[in-house]
């Protein structure tokens, strides 16, 4: 992830692999393990896509939705998607999600990762990412854990809030990204 504001290569470093790639596989790893594997991903604010790659590659089976406000990203996660033989498995959808909610269907699992800290009100998205979840799933929030107050950063207690139950919460250490895993009760 970056300090840069809208469609700029977010999480990009010197060669073509996204900075995070590893990371969010291994936290994939870490914390999807209990969960069965889901058949549709959200990847919410997804970039060009480390999520995403990192998603695919974790749930075989599983098609991915990227959204994000960036045509330009969105048309990087394709691309790449298409050298990777992946196409077929991934849906880009453009939306500012400041402005209203794109039709998504249901997820068994949102990722986010360091997008909703760009958001307007990430309160009634972490609401509208709990609609959109299927009961027993979750949501994965990776954010940078220091607070630069411009947004909430608190982010246990607002999915508390929207309905979740919190699984983790963690900081770590290495690089002060905060890992929330949070689950839509009601599960199968
Ligand atoms: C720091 S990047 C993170 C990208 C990717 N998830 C990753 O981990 O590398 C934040 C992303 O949020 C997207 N974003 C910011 N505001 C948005 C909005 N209002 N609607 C949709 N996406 C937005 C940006 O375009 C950007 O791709």
């Amino acid at each position: 992830m970056s300090e840069h504001g809208h469609g700029h290569g977010h999480g990009h470093g010197h060669g073509h692999r996204p900075v995070h790639s590893d990371l969010y596989t291994a936290l994939l790893a870490e914390h999807t393990s209990a969960e069965p594997g889901p058949r549709h991903v959200v990847d919410l604010g997804a970039g060009a896509g480390a999520g995403t790659f990192a998603l695919l590659s974790r749930f075989p089976e599983a098609r991915v939705t990227a959204v994000d406000v960036s045509v330009e990203d969105l048309q990087r996660l394709h691309d790449r998607a298409c050298e990777l033989g992946l196409a077929d498995r991934v849906r880009t959808v453009q939306a500012d999600l400041d402005a209203g909610w794109p039709d998504l269907g249901t997820a068994d699992l949102l990722w986010a990762s360091g997008s909703l800290h760009h958001l307007a009100d990430p309160g009634q998205v972490l609401r509208k990412i709990h609609d959109v979840l299927a009961p027993g799933g979750v949501v994965l929030l990776v954010e940078k854990a220091v607070h630069d107050g411009l947004h909430g950063g608190d982010w246990a207690p607002m999915l508390t809030e929207a309905g979740f139950t919190v699984a983790a919460d963690r900081t770590l250490r290495d690089n002060g990204l905060q890992v929330v895993l949070a689950r839509r009760e009601g599960g199968k």
